[in-house]
């Protein structure tokens, strides 16, 4: 699923990182929640990294969406606000006000459903990089 969210990532590097968070080894990952189908396999998911800030929000450290993805057949039914729900709770119950989310500007139909799901647009930004070689 990571790699249908991620088509352009390494899936070598992906499967490492699934691998890590599963073993409690070190990774830059907080919590992942994972959506099942009636104890058959997994239709969805979220992670969670804690930012030392993130751009909009008051406070910091922040609770930030890195990953949200719900199986194409399996959209439009719940299972994303499910995960959403999961997330803020985990959140809030860490003690935490706010959750920090973000989407390429081109994907209407992600940001209709953070809009959707509570989350209230503050910042559109194009990014740059320079190589100094
Ligand atoms: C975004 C995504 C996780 C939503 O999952 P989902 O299971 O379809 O979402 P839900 O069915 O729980 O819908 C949650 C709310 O968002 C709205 N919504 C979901 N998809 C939408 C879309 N394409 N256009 C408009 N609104 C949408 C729903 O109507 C619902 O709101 P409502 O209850 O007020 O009607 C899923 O579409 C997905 O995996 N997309 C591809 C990956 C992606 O873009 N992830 C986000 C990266 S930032």
């Amino acid at each position: 699923m990571r790699s249908r969210l991620w088509p352009d990532a390494d899936r070598g590097d992906l499967a490492r990182e699934t691998r890590a968070f599963l073993e409690g080894s070190e990774t830059f990952l907080d919590a992942v929640m994972i959506a099942q189908e009636e104890e058959s396999r997994p239709i969805g998911f979220i992670e969670i990294t804690i930012r030392a800030f993130s751009d909009g929000c008051d406070s910091m450290p922040v609770p930030h969406v890195e990953g949200w993805y719900v199986e194409e057949a399996a959209r439009g039914r719940g299972v994303g606000r499910s995960l959403m729900r999961a997330a803020e709770d985990w959140a809030r119950a860490r003690g935490f006000t706010e959750l920090a989310s973000d989407s390429e500007l081109d994907n209407a139909s992600a940001q209709s459903a953070h809009k959707h799901c509570g989350f209230e647009e503050v910042d559109r930004i194009v990014k740059f990089r320079k190589r100094l070689d």
